[in-house]
């Protein structure tokens, strides 16, 4: 029998338009908008209505860029699939693609098994995977086209962490010109580890131990530079780029230079680089800990650029990069060496409220706002039209926002599994009312209705943003 949810009286927002319309879906899928207070509108039945009047009704997020339970430094990232998909679900968020990671000395496959299962049956929401690439070599780049095949398009490659991540520039040549080929997406986290790694050691033996000193190393030089190196080996091999977390103004200098050419240049920045900055690293008895993740906050002059670069689409996405790791016993293993603080932060319930705090504060527009978390991640990673839009036959992931709510947000009442909140006390304008995931009530007027399972593993197409 089939399931019919008509949402009545809204604003639909998508990265196109705004228009008054009500939005029928029908198991699980949408399949009809007409005009509000129209004939054909008022013509529909449905099973439920949902009154979304005074309400935005937009795209449910899509987040392209997630750890969860990632393991980093001896411990593993707090969020399960399951709670940090919860936290997801209350934040607006109905796509996650979180990182598979090759280990060095393994295949492909058999890291990218382990993350099926630990996913399968725990999300509640829908979710893909890209692969990190540990161990570049002849099997592995191989493997690459069947994972392309499979739905798993996109590989990330680090320049920085050696002997952890890390990938020479033979490697991200070699791993570059395969996706020239096979239609895979590489994702670049673009700093130079060598060279930090010499700064971490010299700064450690002249006792500078706090977490400020993790922002003091991971120079913005040396994101530009490592961002510039990658856009010439991406050059070098044909293929397209997409620089994960950008956080420095000369990064998107980089960035802007490349796309000004013409080149296949994409980059992602995370609200944390939007709204924090090395003052929070800076906080006093090891608070500063909280705020530690590579690439790394910088100071609040960067912030303007990040902005600039999302209105001028230098940057296009806007991730969370969530890999949150408590401060109680996770983020207190780097008490006298900021080295061994584990890199993270949490944020994946809140991207959507914190980008619409940037509508009210004039930064972006509200389609922009769409674009940026919903329609553009959709497209970069193959999910295009099923996911991040609001439209006949996408699938049914629908957010009814409240525009005028007021929130605070604080580890107090958050859903993450993680013991504090780097947006403690934080304002915001805003607020997730209902969300539908494939036509199901996930968040039901502020209440969790969700389960773990409810959420499937969602293959991906190549980049749809290329075209
Ligand atoms: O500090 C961060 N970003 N941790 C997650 C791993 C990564 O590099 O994205
Ligand atoms: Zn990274
Ligand atoms: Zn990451
Ligand atoms: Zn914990």
């Amino acid at each position: 029998m089939s399931k019919r949810t008509l949402v009545r009286g809204g604003l639909v927002i998508t990265a196109a338009d705004e228009v008054h319309a009500d939005v029928l879906t029908e198991d699980g899928r949408i399949v009809a908008l007409a005009a509000g207070g129209s004939d054909v509108a008022a013509s529909w039945t449905a099973d439920r209505v949902i009154d979304a009047t005074n309400k935005y009704v937009i795209p449910g997020g899509v987040d392209g860029h997630t750890h969860m339970e990632m393991p980093f430094g001896g411990t593993f990232a707090a969020d399960t699939f399951e709670t940090g998909t919860r936290a997801a679900a209350w934040g607006g968020t109905t796509t996650i693609v979180d990182f598979a990671i090759q280990s060095p000395g393994q295949a492909l496959r058999e890291g990218l098994d382990a993350w099926y299962a630990k996913a399968d049956g725990n999300c509640a929401i829908d979710y893909g995977f890209h692969m990190i690439l540990a161990d570049v070599n002849e099997h592995s780049l191989n493997e690459m086209d069947l994972l392309v095949q499979e739905g798993i398009t996109s590989f990330k490659l680090f320049m920085a962490y050696p002997g952890v991540f890390y990938s020479d520039d033979g490697k991200i040549l070699r791993a570059m010109q395969r996706t020239s080929h096979n239609g895979g997406l590489i994702m670049m986290h673009a700093e130079n580890g060598i060279a930090i790694d010499v700064l971490v050691e010299q700064a450690l033996a002249a006792g500078r131990t706090d977490p400020r000193y993790h922002g003091e190393v991971r120079k913005v030089l040396l994101e530009a530079e490592a961002t510039h190196r990658a856009i010439q080996l991406a050059r070098v091999a044909d293929a397209p780029l997409y620089v994960v977390h950008v956080s420095a103004e000369e990064a998107v200098a980089e960035l802007a230079a490349a796309r000004d050419k013409g080149l296949p240049v994409f980059g992602e920045t995370c609200p944390q680089y939007l709204f924090l900055s090395t003052d929070n690293l800076a906080e006093p008895d090891f608070e500063g800990a909280k705020y530690v993740c590579s690439t790394p906050l910088r100071p609040r002059e960067h912030q303007a650029a990040l902005w600039r670069g999302l209105r001028t689409n230098d940057l296009q996405v806007v991730s969370t990069d969530h890999c949150p790791f408590c401060f109680t016993g996770q983020k207190e293993m780097g008490r006298g060496d900021f080295s061994k603080i584990p890199n993270g932060l949490p944020g994946v319930e809140h991207r959507m409220d914190l980008l619409h705090q940037a509508v009210v504060e004039g930064h972006i527009s509200r389609r922009r706002w769409i674009e940026i978390a919903c329609a553009t991640p959709a497209r970069m990673f193959g999910l295009y039209p099923k996911k991040g839009t609001i439209a006949p036959g996408a699938d049914a992931d629908i957010v009814i926002y409240d525009p005028h709510a007021e929130q605070t947000l604080s580890a107090e009442t958050h859903h993450m599994d993680v013991d504090y909140s780097v947006y403690e006390g934080k304002r915001i304008t805003g607020q997730v009312e209902t969300v539908l995931s494939r036509g199901e009530l996930v968040i039901d007027g502020r209440k969790y209705t969700g389960r773990p399972g409810h959420g499937s593993y969602t293959p991906r197409a190549t980049c749809q943003y290329l075209t």
